[in-house]
């Protein structure tokens, strides 16, 4: 039997299948233990000793192209659907199941826009700052890159079921594969914390939606337990297969500057498996000879919800070849307790103060020399008001973004003619409320107010002026 590799030249199918099966495993990130697991189980924490898995590779075994623009070649086999996919057209770079698994319902379809007015607002040059609108796909968030790879790993093992904790955006996103597929969902969010976009998407794509008396945290911690006792398919980014699909955001960004990396990549922190993919992209992309530069990372806290932020900067907290200071964490995470804390950001997609993938995060700051910020509510509303006034609009987390480029730019991180890449993890209408009363009860500096007008003809031409 024969069939198509990714230039189009025939192979013998039953060579394609070995190679797929043999070609990935699962395995632990912590170096003291590293036990390896084939990619037919779904245990998302190392059976052996808790921590983070990843998934990972036998390079040899996989027909990768040769340089990157070989990919450019799928664009003319689009009505091919993995290949018209964001995240399929680039599937030798995640190629754990076979291609009758591999779910898509048109994710990643999302451009790179040059922007000079954000760029001047951050005061860099024109022609440098680009933005990544993630909110463009089917869900409108960067989650579906995620899904659709968590997914097919779904399909592969045969799971019937799956849940989320979410502060709203992977519930929608999961919702909406769920329903393609004829899948049972339920998803675990924070009563009240939940922009009501995204409540009335997992609603309205039919997933059991439990609103839990406490915060993302909580919802986390559950979800957990309770997968593990029902035997549901969890697709939090501790699913080490979702974070494969998010790292095609990466692979587009750079297809987009055509086939270059930026000097920055500029993400929100909030359960930190953005921030993880990224890195583990580039890694790979630089094992592969496929980029000769990795970028350098900007991840942004929302002041309210700034434990990468706390972590890394003020306790020095660093991945340390894999042996993280646990001590530090664990006496942070104490203290948060003690104080009965709990995260408030209006970014409520990013209001997580015990993110999940904290150590693979850590790894990703140490390969891309990274740095992370914390910026207040206001810039954020501020940073968001410049996206939609000049660009396409974001979700508050989104914006955090470009509040913290403008204080790296500030402190002379980032050139203002660096090429910067900022990802605007999710769409304007997301979070309607926030974008309403930003405006309506001029909260801010680019308040754009309604104006209350008679039922008249004369009134209403004197008022447009
Ligand atoms: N931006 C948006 C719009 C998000 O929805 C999220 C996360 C992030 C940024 C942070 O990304 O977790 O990879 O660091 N939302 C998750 C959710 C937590 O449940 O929807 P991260």
């Amino acid at each position: 039997m024969q069939s198509a590799t990714w230039d189009g030249r025939k192979v013998h199918r039953k060579l394609c299948i070995n190679m797929q099966s043999d070609a990935a495993y699962q395995k632990c990130i912590n170096p003291d233990c590293g036990a390896e697991y084939d990619c037919g189980q779904a245990i998302f924490k190392c059976p052996g000793c808790g921590e983070l898995l990843d998934v990972r590779y036998n390079w040899d075994r996989i027909e990768v192209p040769k340089k990157l623009n070989d990919f450019a070649q799928r664009w003319r086999s689009r009505n091919n659907r993995l290949d018209f996919s964001g995240v399929w057209r680039f599937r030798e770079l995640l190629n754990f199941c076979e291609d009758k698994y591999k779910v898509t319902i048109g994710e990643g379809q999302t451009i790179l826009q040059q922007n000079d007015e954000a760029a001047k607002y951050v005061d860099m040059r024109p022609g440098c700052l680009y933005l990544q609108y993630e909110g463009l796909n089917p869900s409108g968030s960067f989650k579906d890159n995620g899904m659709a790879a968590a997914f097919s790993h779904a399909m592969m093992i045969g799971a019937k079921s799956c849940a989320c904790a979410s502060t709203g955006n992977t519930s929608a996103s999961m919702a909406l594969y769920a329903a393609s597929l004829r899948l049972k969902s339920t998803v675990f969010v924070g009563s009240g914390r939940i922009a009501f976009g995204k409540l009335a998407q997992a609603m309205d794509y039919g997933a059991q939606t439990l609103q839990i008396h406490g915060d993302f945290d909580d919802c986390m911690r559950q979800v957990q337990d309770v997968c593990a006792k029902l035997g549901l398919y969890l697709v939090n980014s501790l699913n080490p297969f979702r974070l494969e699909g998010q790292k095609a955001i990466m692979y587009r960004i750079i297809e987009q500057m055509g086939w270059n990396v930026p000097d920055w990549i500029v993400v929100p922190g909030g359960n930190l498996g953005n921030s993880s993919a990224f890195g583990k992209a580039f890694w790979e992309l630089k094992e592969l000879g496929l980029i000769k530069q990795i970028p350098r990372m900007a991840i942004i806290n929302a002041t309210g919800a700034s434990t990468l932020f706390d972590l890394v900067n003020d306790k020095k907290l660093a991945w340390n070849n894999g042996r993280v200071n646990q001590k530090i964490i664990d006496d942070y995470y104490a203290d948060l307790t003690a104080r009965k804390f709990s995260p408030h950001t209006c970014a409520s997609a990013i209001e997580i103060s015990r993110p999940v993938n904290l150590k693979k995060c850590l790894r990703a700051i140490n390969i891309t020399n990274g740095v992370v910020r914390k910026v207040p509510d206001e810039e954020i509303l501020d940073a968001k008001a410049i996206v939609g006034k000049y660009g396409l609009g974001c979700e508050p987390a989104s914006a955090a973004t470009i509040a913290g480029l403008r204080h790296l730019v500030a402190e002379g991180v980032i050139g203002g003619d660096e090429k910067v890449a900022c990802v605007l993890t999710g769409h304007p209408l997301k979070d309607p409320n926030i974008t309403v009363n930003y405006h309506k009860e001029r909260q801010g500096q680019f308040s754009n107010q309604p104006i209350e007008a008679p039922n008249d003809l004369d009134e209403i031409i004197k008022l447009i002026g």
